[in-house]
């Protein structure tokens, strides 16, 4: 792609420019928009880029992993993994009103990347994947005017706390340009198309109070799901597919026994933005495949259900 080729040089002359030879700092999330530009700031400006990736514990089966390998090993990159998971999931125990659940999660993460930004040495920059879109509009939803898309990726207030200045290579771009540049760059196609995440993660995919038991339990039926997808081919005309950990336990058997577990909502939908969403019309065999799965392979789900609730007037994600 001749456009992606040109404007990934200007990126990179624009951000030498810019940074000199001072130190940046890049907050990773795993998502597509901070991979794209801590991968193009390491282009730029090499060993003068260090990545801080938080681990809330919040995070799907393997997905430290996959950030850290990708970036450390693979690209090379400077890459600082801060596993908070037990100040993070210490802090939410008791906590069950999603908007608690966000702003607790929210505040931490500030505080946690504070702690390890300040120990990288001669830092002058903070590196944001700032999208076009994001510096047109502050998209809100389900939580009202203070939540925003990114509410807590991105650090807002800490650049100037820190006495930071911003790095935005993206905010002349939209999605699918982000995405065009990603594959410029030797981004791995599936990891290009992954579906969103939201920062909180699993956090609000648990209703009720989470617990380290139930994340366990939904992070094994989430990848059983997931796969599902990919095998059924049909991974990429969905927007978004998870599974929500329901704070109900209902009565099932199994073999000669009873057993007394938890019920799961499967969730997926097709969406240009998220802002609307229709519910995926899955076929009866591949709902009812999955189901068998879901309750032979995790150990804990008994009952599988199917959210057939399209946005307005449910949300996508269950808080
Ligand atoms: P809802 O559930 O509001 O979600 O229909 C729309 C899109 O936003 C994501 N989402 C969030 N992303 N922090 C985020 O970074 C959040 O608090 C948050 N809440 C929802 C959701 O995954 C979907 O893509």
């Amino acid at each position: 792609d001749w456009t992606m080729d040109a404007y990934r040089d200007e990126a990179i002359r624009q951000i030498r420019e810019q940074v000199g030879d001072s130190h940046v700092i890049c907050g990773l999330s795993g998502g597509v928009d901070s991979s794209v530009t801590a991968i193009l700031l390491h282009e730029a400006i090499g060993d003068q880029l260090t990545c801080v990736f938080v681990d809330h514990g919040l995070l799907r089966q393997n997905e430290a992993e996959e950030v850290v390998t990708m970036f450390r090993d693979h690209y090379n990159i400077k890459l600082i993994h801060a596993d908070e998971s037990e100040l993070f999931l210490g802090e939410l125990e008791g906590v069950t009103d999603p908007e608690v659940k966000r702003k607790t999660i929210g505040r931490l993460f500030i505080d946690v990347f504070q702690k390890y930004a300040g120990e990288i040495e001669d830092a002058s920059f903070l590196a944001q994947g700032t999208l076009y879109p994001d510096v047109i509009e502050s998209v809100s939803f389900s939580g009202g005017p203070s939540v925003t898309i990114k509410s807590h990726h991105n650090v807002g207030g800490l650049p100037e706390k820190m006495g930071l200045k911003l790095v935005e290579p993206l905010r002349e771009l939209f999605k699918d340009e982000v995405r065009a540049l990603g594959h410029e760059l030797g981004l791995p196609a599936s990891f290009i198309g992954r579906h969103p995440f939201p920062g909180p993660g699993l956090a609000i995919r648990c209703p009720g109070e989470i617990t380290r038991d139930k994340l366990e339990i939904l992070r094994k039926a989430d990848a059983v799901y997931i796969d599902q997808i990919r095998k059924h081919g049909l991974y990429d005309e969905i927007w978004q597919a998870f599974v929500a950990i329901l704070p109900v336990r209902t009565v099932g058997v199994m073999g000669d026994g009873r057993t007394y577990d938890y019920a799961c909502a499967l969730r997926a939908v097709t969406s240009v933005d998220g802002m609307t969403a229709d519910y995926y019309p899955f076929s009866h065999e591949f709902l009812g495949e999955t189901a068998t799965r879901i309750i032979n392979e995790v150990k804990g789900i008994n009952r599988v259900t199917y959210d057939i609730t399209s946005k307005p007037p449910g949300t996508i994600e269950w808080e």
